[in-house]
């Protein structure tokens, strides 16, 4: 009898428990999910500074238009000021932190400031190219300078809803709704603008690029910075697609074929077409595409994701390159090859920008030490911020530059991972989203502690 219940107990719990397991493998093992960990990592070396603090502001009304957060609250911005002769220049920048692709990761996603205003940051510090000072920001520093929250875990592009789960995927409408709140705060008589972003946020600026244009006076000079956006559709150290299966799961979820650029979706597949090598040679505005050779992001979660390598024989390498023997070092330099063709329509046009150094690191327009300041990464002599001011303002011929391959460059700003094992625990775990690992855990003890009593 006592057996029999023992039996029946532990299938019943082993059952729920596979289920839960099987249900990650199929939804959560395969693919890279919740990059959080590695962007909050990034995140962090955005040091804090005395940069004064610029507050959060919602815009209301924007529910009554359907523009909402993933959660439903408001999305937001912060705006400050500009002054002088930068009073009537806008600089948007388009917040960056990653996508969800799945539905658990949307669902988990609005617990966090990237899908809820709730739990958005009620004052962020401007540096780099939002900073007010000359010194930090030589061109920008006196335009009003306004970034713009990401909390529709698309790139700012969807524009669907899921009516059982109340996820709200209305990143396009988010988009317009800003937009109209800045060209009423003044932006309808710029004489100048700048659409920026960094990671997914750089990837929408791609996306929106000449959208803002169109939203301008002919006679603004418009132009648009994308940073550490070009996402390349590449191959991983297991010869899977694993950044390609992850869009995938973001224009599938959110249903985003019907909001991508057509001129691109008339002769590619949706996925293809949230891929910037597919986008940026039919972009009409002037664009600058700022970006590292050897993506640190791309290198952690398209190139050698946990999922792609299971033996964690890329650990070492992806935490610090200096750990990457031959081969490996190899493998990169076969991705800046691909990043270089991917580049190459778009660098035949006079009114594009370009800044490819062979740097690891990630974003390079907010962080102070990597924008502007005394020891900067450089390309023919230049920092960022004084490339991307060449461009805007036309005071030089050449503004493409495409650094010698890795290891050249001696002015990088690398990043360097934490490669103790705990880190990559958190890492790993993150991956699957916290609940539903966590619940997988509760059960196997839950399981654990029926056995030692029955038994
Ligand atoms: C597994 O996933 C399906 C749909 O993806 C869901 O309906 C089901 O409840 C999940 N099962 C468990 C045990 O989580
Ligand atoms: C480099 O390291 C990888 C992973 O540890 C290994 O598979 C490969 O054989 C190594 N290559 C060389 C040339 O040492």
């Amino acid at each position: 009898m006592r057996s029999l219940l023992l039996i029946s107990v532990v299938v019943c719990w082993l059952c729920t428990v596979a289920a839960v397991v099987r249900n990650g493998s199929s939804d959560g093992f395969q693919k890279p999910r919740d990059t959080d960990t590695v962007i909050s990592f990034l995140e962090n070396k955005l040091m804090a500074s005395s940069a004064p603090m610029v507050p959060l502001t919602l815009i209301q009304g924007a529910d009554s238009k359907g523009a909402v957060c993933l959660d439903g609250t408001l999305p937001g911005y912060h705006l400050d000021r500009g002054f002088g002769s930068g009073a009537n220049s806008w600089l948007i920048q388009l917040e960056g932190g990653g996508w969800c692709n799945n539905h658990r990761c949307c669902v988990y996603r609005k617990t966090s400031r990237r899908g809820s205003s709730k739990f958005m940051e009620k004052a962020l510090a401007f540096t780099g190219i939002l900073s007010n000072k000359p010194e930090e920001n030589p061109d920008f520093f006196n335009w009003n300078r306004i970034k713009l929250r990401y909390c529709d875990g698309a790139s700012f592009s969807g524009d669907s809803q899921d009516e059982g789960s109340q996820l709200f995927y209305r990143g396009q409408r988010i988009w317009q709704v800003a937009m109209q709140e800045f060209l009423s705060l003044g932006m309808q008589q710029a004489n100048q603008a700048l659409l920026s972003g960094c990671s997914a946020g750089g990837l929408a600026s791609i996306l929106h690029c000449d959208e803002f244009r169109e939203l301008l006076p002919s006679s603004t000079k418009a132009k648009c910075l994308s940073d550490a956006g070009m996402f390349l559709d590449a191959v991983d150290v297991s010869g899977g697609h694993s950044l390609r299966n992850m869009f995938e799961g973001v224009v599938t979820v959110q249903n985003l074929q019907k909001d991508l650029s057509s001129t691109c979706t008339n002769h590619m597949d949706p996925t293809s077409c949230f891929f910037p090598q597919n986008l940026i040679s039919d972009i009409k505005t002037p664009m600058f595409l700022l970006n590292t050779a050897y993506d640190s992001w791309q290198i952690q979660e398209s190139l050698a994701p946990p999922t792609a390598d299971p033996g964690g024989i890329w650990k070492a390498c992806k935490s610090h390159h200096l750990h990457c023997n031959s081969s490996q070092i190899q493998f990169f330099q076969d991705f800046r090859t691909q990043m270089v063709l991917a580049l190459n329509s778009f660098s035949t046009s006079d009114q594009n920008g370009l800044f490819i150094n062979s740097c690891f690191a990630h974003c390079q327009t907010e962080r102070q030490d990597t924008w502007f300041a005394q020891d900067s990464p450089q390309l023919n002599g230049k920092r960022v911020a004084e490339s991307v001011g060449d461009w805007y303002f036309d005071r030089a011929e050449n503004v493409k530059a495409i650094d010698c391959p890795y290891p050249c460059d001696t002015t990088c700003h690398n990043l360097i991972f934490d490669f103790n094992p705990s880190a990559l625990e958190i890492s790993a775990s993150s991956r699957f989203c916290f609940p539903l690992f966590r619940a997988s855990l509760v059960l196997l003890v839950l399981t654990e502690l029926i056995l030692r009593f029955l038994v």
